[in-house]
Parts: structure tokens; sequence; C-alpha cells
């Protein structure tokens, strides 16, 4: 080492959680992935390495740790081989996969699908749609709000995504729906290879009915000047350079995956948090007594107590509780080496529920993010639910509204309750879910005395 440099401290080795054989962290983690995380955190700090779905993994936890890996400064951590992974090929060249210059190409050109302007258009459009979606809700004690809101979200995701496709009959939209959730299935299969009867090889059928569909459609979206997300990617470009008709369908297929089971569990929590805190869902449904059932973006923007609900859900539960990398080349995170081609799980479901972050972390305080608190600015990344860096969610404003849209008609159409003593009984196969369907006591507004 020449004169006047600083020697680099030597990186630390990753502590490995050996006693967990082959599938058993995959077990813990399904089991109870919060006490898992605070366990492992507890036990072998913020990077360590442990044996997940049968593969060697680095595990990141903690908002230093996490950080570190989203902001990704040396480009050492990939998304395409991390999230391959996990997701296997039926999202393969969505924007999340894809990374470093192609990955900025196509984002560039998809933010265009994403402005101010653009939002307002599906903000209108999702109005009316969620209005029909609703109506045919059937309230009553214990009604499963989780699969109604999947089924809504869906719907609305192939309404607004696709703009009224061509069908050649009339289950086909049924088809396409099908099609689409046995991808998100497979993804998350424990039998990786298309044998007869397993989830990924309806799976991989699914992804060719989903290309197939689209690739259908794609003439008639690219000769049409429409303002649904489809059409909209159709004529995006950038210096005379557009998506190639490859382009558009592998994007639409993973913004479907994207936009989904997401949107639909940040609800599903509001309605549970909503059932047991009367207070606010009081106070939301004041606040947005003066709109109408078609409330413009503008309007929803200022519905502030909406967005506190929703923050405080995503903090509790974040849809995507992990984010997965694969290292491209070494690397140090918080000084600890970790080698080129290590799998790498960002779990940000952690630093969410962290004492040493948040005042009373698991009770349900919406006003935690109100201007005279902000409890989020505590960390730079105490609060990630939409992930951080060059990959952070580009559907969260689309998210926000969509969201707010449901609780909105939600709240003028029905009161619900649920038990102050309930507790969410998770599957962590994939994205959570409530494995009972989130009961909610329903009740339609109008029935009730008073009204
Ligand atoms: C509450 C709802 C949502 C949550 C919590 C959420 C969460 C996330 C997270 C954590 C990522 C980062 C993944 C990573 O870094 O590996 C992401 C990426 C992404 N999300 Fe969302 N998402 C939501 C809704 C949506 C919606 C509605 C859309 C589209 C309309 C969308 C489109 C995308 C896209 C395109 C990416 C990839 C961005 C990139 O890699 O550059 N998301 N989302």
């Amino acid at each position: 080492m020449s004169a006047g440099t600083t020697a680099r401290p030597v990186p630390r080795p990753v502590p490995l959680r050996r006693r967990i054989p082959v599938i058993g962290g995959t077990l813990a983690y399904i089991k109870d992935p919060l006490a898992f995380m605070a366990d492992h955190y507890e036990r072998f700090g913020p990077v360590s390495d442990l044996n997940f779905i049968g593969k060697r993994w680095t595990i990141l936890l903690g908002p230093d740790a996490c950080g570190e890996a989203l902001r990704n400064p040396d480009k050492a951590f990939a998304n395409k081989p991390g999230w391959d992974e996990l997701v296997g090929p039926f999202f393969d060249r969505g924007l999340m996969l894809l990374d470093f210059d192609e990955h900025h190409r196509h984002r560039r050109l998809m933010q265009e699908a994403f402005t101010r302007d653009r939002l307002t258009g599906y903000a209108a459009a999702l109005g009316p749609a969620i209005e029909t979606g609703i109506g045919s809700w059937e309230a009553g004690d214990g009604f499963k709000a989780y699969p109604a809101l999947k089924d809504l979200t869906l719907n609305l995701a192939t309404q607004i995504f696709m703009g009224g496709a061509e069908l050649t009959s009339a289950d086909e939209l049924d088809r396409v729906n099908r099609a689409f959730i046995d991808c998100v299935q497979a993804a998350t299969s424990f039998v990786r290879a298309p044998l007869p009867g397993t989830r990924w090889r309806r799976g991989i059928q699914g992804r060719q009915l989903l290309e197939e569909f689209l690739g259908r459609q794609l003439p008639a979206k690219r000769a049409a000047e429409g303002d649904d997300l489809f059409s909209v990617l159709c004529h995006l470009t950038e210096d005379g350079e557009g998506f190639s008709d490859a382009d558009v369908v592998n994007h639409m297929i993973f913004l479907l995956m994207a936009a989904h089971d997401t949107s639909t569990i940040t609800v599903s929590t509001a309605m549970q948090y909503l059932g047991q805190h009367p207070e606010w869902q009081e106070r939301l449904r004041a606040e947005a007594s003066g709109l109408s059932a078609a409330p413009t973006l503008d309007e929803l923007d200022g519905l502030v107590g909406f967005a506190l609900v929703m923050k405080e859900c995503l903090r509790l539960l974040p849809p995507v509780p992990v984010l997965a990398r694969r290292t491209v080349k070494d690397t140090e995170v918080l000084g600890h080496a970790i080698p080129a081609g290590r799998l790498t799980a960002v779990m940000v479901h952690l630093q969410h529920h962290q004492a040493d972050l948040w005042p009373d972390p698991e009770s349900f305080d919406p006003d935690r993010f109100a201007e005279d608190r902000r409890e989020d600015k505590v960390h730079r990344h105490a609060w990630e639910p939409f992930g951080g860096g060059v990959h952070k969610c580009l559907g969260m404003f689309f998210a926000g509204a969509e969201v707010k849209l449901i609780l909105h008609h939600l709240l003028r159409r029905f009161t619900w309750s649920v038990d102050a003593d309930y507790e969410v009984p998770l599957n962590y196969y994939s994205l959570p879910f409530p494995k009972d369907g989130q009961p909610v006591d329903l009740r339609r507004r109008e029935d009730q005395p008073g009204h």
C-alpha cells in the first residue's frame, strides 16, 4: 500500500445459522416470519447466512443493512437473479426483473405511463368500476373480505390496464384471470418443474395463455390511441424508440401481478383495523363525506386521514415483506463480506416493527405518521413498504389512489366491525394473505337505523 492511503478494514465474515438444516429456515420463516426475523436478528445481527428453500442466502435485517442493499451504491446487488429464485420464469422481463442499464432504459420509458395526467385518467376509470364491483357484495356476519377484494382488484386491473380487451368468448376474461392466478401460485411452488398436476405446470400454461391473449390484443392497441395502460405502453417512445411487442406483453404480465395482490392485502388489512377501530372508520367516513362517488385525484390527495391509515397498514403488514437480490460481484454490507453470486434476502418487514424505531410498534396508531409526529423520520429506511433505490415501486401513487378509492366506496356503502382481539392468521407462502379470508361483520348503511 502506498504512503498516504488509508487502510481499508478487513471485511468481517458473515455468521451462519448452522443448526437449521435444508428447509428448516424456510419452515420457520413461513410459520411466523416476524418472530423468525426478530429471533434471527437478536442472535446473528443484521447480516447473516441461512439455508432457505434449499439454498444459501445472506439475510439482511434492520434499516441499515436493508438500506445499504437497496441503495446499492456499487451495483453489486442485481434483481433478476434474485427474484428468479422466488418467482421463477412467470414474470420474466417485467421491470422488477431487469437490471442496470437495461432496467434504467425501460424504467425511464415506463415512467411516462405513471405521470400525474395518466393517473388522473386511471383514477377516473377506477371509480365507476369499483362502484359496480362492490355493488354485488352480500352484507352479513363473517363476510370474507379478502377473496371479495381479490376479485375486485383483479377485475380492476384487467379493466383499467387492458381497457376493453376484445374477447373471443364470454368466459375468456375469467380464463385470463385464472391463468394469471396460476402464474402467481406457481411462482411460490415447492415443486419447481412442470410435472403433471403441479402448480408449476399450470403456471407455465397460464403464462402461455397470457402471452397469447395479450399478443392477440396488441395490433388493435398499437393502431388506436387508447388511454388504458396497455395502449399507453404500446405508444411510449423516447428518442424514437419504444417497447417491442414482446416488451409490452412482458411488462403487462408483471404489472398485473405487481398491482394485484399488493393492493388487495393493503385494503384487507385496512378493513381489519378500521373494523377494530370504529373511531378511525368514522373519522375517514366524515373526512370523505363531501366527496362524490367519483372523486378526482386532487380530491383523493386531500384525504389526509386515508393516507395515514394506509401508511400504518403498510407498516404493520408490508405486502412485500422480503425483497430478493443476488450479488453480481464481491461486496460488503455493514463491513461484512458477501461473495459474488450470493442470494440475498432484504427483509424489510422487521424494521417496521422494531421497538427501537417505533414507539409501541404493535399498536395501530395512524397518527404516528401525522406531520406533528412523523415517527417514520426516525431513520431513512424505517418505513420501506415500496422498497427503495432504483427499483422503488413505480406504481405507488397508482396504489395510493386505488386503495383510497376502494376504501371511499366501502365507507359510503357499508359499516363493518371486527372483534377487538382478532389476530389475522396469515399465510406467507407467497405474498402474505389471510388464511381465514379476513372475516368482517358487514352492514349496508341504508339498512341501519337513523341512516
Ligand atoms: C400497496 C401496493 C404496492 C406495494 C406495497 C408495492 C411494493 C413494491 C415493492 C416493494 C417493489 C420493489 C421490489 C424490489 O425492489 O425488488 C415494487 C416494485 C414495483 N411495483 Fe409495486 N407495490 C404496490 C403496488 C403497485 C402497483 C399498483 C403497481 C402498478 C400499477 C406497481 C408496480 C411496480 C413496478 C413496475 C415495480 C418495479 C419497479 C422497478 O423495478 O423499477 N406496484 N413494488
